[in-house]
Parts: C-alpha cells; sequence; structure tokens
C-alpha cells in the first residue's frame, strides 16, 4: 500500500488539493484506458469539491460516476448523496446520463437493491461474482466515529468480505455501501477530511494499534494509493510519515 497523508491549512485549500489531485487521475485514466470511473461519497464535505469539479473543462462522455455509499431514501429526498452530486456538480456539465450510475434506493428490500447494483458493477466492469473490479478513484469521507462510506461501527456491514455491495446500517436506519474489500480494490483510494470533530476519531484511525470495528476507516487498507487530505482543524497533530 502507498500511503500518504496531507495536511492543508483549511477546507478551501483541502478543496482545491483534492481537485488537483483528481484531475491528475483523471488524464491519467483517460491516457492509459479511455475512461475514468470515480466513486463518490456523501456527506457535507465533498459539497465544495463537486462544485469544483463542475467549473473544469473534461472529456465528459470518458467520464463514469458511481456511489460509494447511499442513504436508503428517493433520489429527490434532501438527504440523498445522488442529489446532492447531481445539484453540486452532475447537473452542471454534459455527462452523459447513461455514464452515471446512482445506486438503486426504490426496492422494497435494501439487500435487492445491492443486489441490483453489484449486477450492475459486474456488467460494468465485465467481472464476476467474487472478483473486486478496480475503480480509478474512490472518494470516502470519515464521521466524527472513524465509519467511512456506510460501513459504521460495530455493525455486519463490516464481516461482509465477499462481495461488492452490501446493507448498511446507521442508527437502524439502512444504506447502500461498498464493501470494504470493494474499496480496498480501488486503484487510488481518496479519503477528504475536515473539521475538528474529526480529530479524535482520525487520532483512532492513524493509531498503531486500534480495533477496526470500532473505528471502520481503519480497515481501508487498499493495494493501491491510499491518499488521506485532511484540513489542520482534523488533523494538524497527525504523526506523517510520507
Ligand atoms: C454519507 C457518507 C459518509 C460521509 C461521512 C462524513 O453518506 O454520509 O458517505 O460516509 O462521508 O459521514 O460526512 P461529512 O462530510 O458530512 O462530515
Amino acid at each position: 500500500m502507498n500511503k500518504k497523508v496531507e495536511v492543508l491549512p483549511d477546507h478551501k485549500a483541502l478543496t482545491a488539493r483534492s481537485l488537483l489531485l483528481i484531475l491528475s487521475k483523471v488524464e491519467t485514466a483517460i491516457q492509459q484506458q479511455g475512461r475514468f470511473t470515480i466513486a463518490l461519497s456523501g456527506g457535507s464535505t465533498p459539497k465544495p469539491l463537486y462544485e469544483a469539479i463542475a467549473t473544469q473543462k473534461l472529456p465528459w462522455e470518458k467520464i463514469h460516476v458511481f456511489w460509494g455509499d447511499e442513504r436508503y431514501v428517493t433520489p429527490d429526498h434532501p438527504d440523498s448523496n445522488q442529489l446532492m452530486a447531481c445539484r453540486a456538480w452532475l447537473d452542471h456539465v454534459d455527462i452523459p446520463w447513461a455514464n452515471i450510475h446512482p445506486m438503486p434506493t426504490s426496492d422494497t428490500d435494501p439487500a435487492d437493491a445491492a443486489a441490483k447494483y453489484e449486477q450492475h458493477l459486474q456488467e460494468f466492469f465485465h467481472s464476476s461474482p467474487g472478483e473486486f473490479p478496480s475503480i480509478d478513484v474512490i472518494l470516502l469521507g470519515m464521521g466524527d466515529d472513524a465509519h467511512t462510506a456506510s460501513l459504521f461501527p460495530h455493525t455486519e456491514a463490516l464481516k461482509v468480505s465477499d462481495r461488492l455491495i452490501t446493507v448498511g446500517n446507521k442508527d437502524g436506519n439502512p444504506r447502500l455501501t461498498f464493501t470494504y474489500p470493494f474499496i480496498n480494490a480501488a486503484s487510488c483510494v481518496m479519503f477528504v477530511v475536515a473539521g475538528a470533530n474529526k480529530r479524535p476519531a482520525l487520532d483512532q484511525v492513524f493509531a498503531p494499534v486500534a480495533d477496526e470495528f470500532t473505528y471502520p476507516s481503519r480497515l481501508i487498507q487498499p493495494q493501491g494509493e491510499l491518499w488521506w487530505l485532511v484540513d489542520a482543524a482534523a488533523g494538524s497533530d497527525l504523526q506523517i510519515q510520507n
């Protein structure tokens, strides 16, 4: 694993740095494979980053957007990660609708929706059950409980290692989420974390020893690149060994 940690002065600088890294990955992926695949995180931290990406002149027809997790709500619900990303970015660029791959959230049973998204991913990446296709960039946030995607502490989703997609659980509310082995199969995983409220969790994630079920972001150990881009409020005292 190739792990890099950068502490940026504030959220604005964090967004600018994250944009530059993503743009470099877009260029490399399109040069090498003719397309770029990215999975988005939800929450509030990445919103300015999505707004910044929307200002870029990119070959949108070669870019495919997935989600790493989704609240189990309709796409017009204020909590929808898809809605946030569309309003901040995807509604403002000429990306073909076929290149946008939202997680389905209309099935009565979230487990059926998880299976549907898994099948969609397998068809897109031409992968077989049991294989973990490699997305070019997976964007991740981290909660103040050290969850990432919808892999919450002490939940069953943390034990799922034979599938791409599973059902997460936040306070009894279902979510769809990438599993940790699917995240770890990515070419590049980018955590983008901001805010003093994340500091205690970040300290535990970076501690030499701590329980992964209590601090699920510790499960993210990709074979490819792992970037932690954090603002000073969250990570000024991180021991950085780049
Ligand atoms: C979600 C996210 C989740 C998020 C963290 C951080 O659906 O909410 O995918 O994993 O990244 O909870 O959220 P904030 O950026 O709002 O702090």
